[in-house]
C-alpha cells in the first residue's frame, strides 16, 4: 500500500510532517543537505533575537549617550554580540545560503517580547528569501505588576505588527504557560497568524551550591516532555483551524505518530537530532511508515487528530477527569 505522508503547514504543501526545529543544527550547510537527504520537509533556522538586533541598532546610534548608558547596564546580563553564532546581517546571509544549499522551504525564526525596531527584521527576512517565519515569543512575566491580560495582549500586538509587515506566512511559537491557552490561540488566529508551534521549551536555571550562583542550564529534552504537547495539540485541534506544529519531546517514530494522532500537521525535532545526527530523521520516517502500515493508515491526513479531544472515544482523558483518575491509579 502506497502511503501518503504529505501534509500542509503555513500554506506550504510538504512531503512529510518531519522537519528539524529551530536550533544550531542548520547553522552548518552540510547538515542542511544531510537533513534534506534524510527526508526533512522544511528547514527551520535558529532564532535571531530582539536583543541582538537592539544591540546592533543601538550601536548605530551610539552618540545618544543617555540610551547607551542605560543599555550598557542592561546589556551586561545578555550574551556579548560575538557570543551569538550569527549576527543580524549574517543571519540574513545565512537564509540565502540555506536556500541555495537545498530545495526545501526555509522557515526563519525571530525571537522577541516587546514591539520595537526588531520587528522590521521580519521584512528583511522575507527579502532574504525565507518562505515563512516562526515568531518565538519567549517571555517570562517576572514583574508581578504585569497582568496575564497584558502579557497576552503583547503577544497579539507583536503578531499583528509582524503580520502587517510581511507577505510570507507567520507561525507563532508559544509557551504552555498561559492561563487560557485556547483563547489566546483563537485570538492569534483571529488576527491572521498562519500556524502555531507547541511549545517553546523553558530552560530552568540551576543553583551552584559551591559558587553560590544561579546557573543557566540547557539539557536536551526527554520523551516525557511530549505529553504536555499531546494534550494541547489534542485540545486545540478542531477548536482552531490553524495548522499545528509539535515541538518538544519527539525522539522516536512512536512519538511522531502520537503527535499526529493528537492533531499535529508537522513535527519538529531538535534534541533527538542533536543527539543522533541528521540521519535520525530518516529512522523516524521509516518507523512512522511501518506503524502506519501495521495500523492500516493510508495517509497522515487520515491519522491527524484521530485521538484529539473532539475525536477521542474518551475526551475526559484530556480533561480534569484524567487528573482525578490518574491520582487514584497510584499504588504504593
Ligand atoms: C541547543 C538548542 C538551541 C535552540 N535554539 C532555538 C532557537 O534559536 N529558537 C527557538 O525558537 N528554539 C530554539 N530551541 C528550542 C527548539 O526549537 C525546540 O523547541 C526544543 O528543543 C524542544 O524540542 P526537542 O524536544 O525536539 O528538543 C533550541 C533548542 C536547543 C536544544
Amino acid at each position: 500500500m502506497a502511503l501518503d505522508l504529505s501534509t500542509t503547514y503555513l500554506g506550504l504543501k510538504l512531503s512529510s510532517p518531519l522537519m528539524p526545529g529551530a536550533s544550531p543544527l542548520v547553522d552548518n550547510l552540510d547538515h542542511v543537505k544531510a537533513l534534506q537527504d534524510a527526508g526533512a520537509s522544511a528547514i527551520v533556522l535558529r532564532s535571531l533575537f530582539e536583543e541582538q538586533i537592539d544591540r546592533e541598532m543601538k550601536a548605530e546610534y551610539a552618540h545618544l549617550k543617555r540610551h547607551e548608558d542605560v543599555f550598557a547596564e542592561a546589556a551586561g546580563f545578555f550574551p556579548e554580540s560575538d557570543e551569538y553564532a550569527l549576527g543580524p546581517q549574517e543571519y540574513l546571509e545565512h537564509i540565502r545560503k540555506v536556500k541555495e544549499a537545498c530545495q526545501l522551504p526555509v522557515i526563519a525564526s525571530l525571537n522577541g517580547t516587546q514591539i520595537g525596531g526588531w520587528v522590521e527584521y521580519a521584512n528583511l527576512i522575507q527579502q532574504a528569501g525565507a518562505d515563512a517565519l516562526e515568531l518565538n515569543l519567549y517571555y517570562l512575566a517576572t514583574d508581578a505588576a504585569v497582568s496575564g491580560e497584558e502579557v497576552e495582549s503583547d503577544v497579539v500586538e507583536i503578531v499583528r505588527t509582524v503580520k502587517a509587515g510581511v507577505k510570507i506566512p507567520v507561525a507563532v511559537k508559544l509557551s504552555p504557560f498561559f492561563s487560557a491557552l485556547g483563547h489566546l490561540a483563537k485570538e492569534v488566529e483571529g488576527i491572521g497568524a498562519d500556524g502555531l508551534v507547541l511549545f517553546n521549551r523553558f530552560y530552568q536555571p540551576d543553583i551552584d551550591l559551591d559558587a553560590l550562583e544561579v546557573l543557566p542550564k540547557l539539557d536536551l529534552s526527554t520523551p516525557e516532555e511530549l505529553r504536555l504537547r499531546l494534550r494541547w495539540l489534542a485540545i486545540l485541534f478542531g477548536q482552531v483551524k490553524l495548522p499545528l506544529a509539535c515541538s518538544g519531546g519527539v525522539h522516536s517514530s512512536g512519538d511522531v505518530a502520537k503527535a499526529i494522532l493528537a492533531g499535529a500537521n508537522t513535527v519538529q525535532v531538535v534534541s533527538a537530532l542533536l543527539k543522533h545526527g541528521p540521519a535520525h530523521l530518516r529512522t523516524l520516517r521509516i518507523g512512522l511508515e511501518q506503524w502506519m502500515q501495521e495500523k492500516e493508515y493510508e495517509s497522515v491526513s487520515q491519522m491527524r487528530g484521530a485521538l484529539s479531544l473532539q475525536n477521542c472515544p474518551d475526551p475526559s482523558a484530556f480533561e480534569r477527569a484524567n487528573y482525578l483518575k490518574v491520582l487514584q491509579l497510584w499504588k504504593s
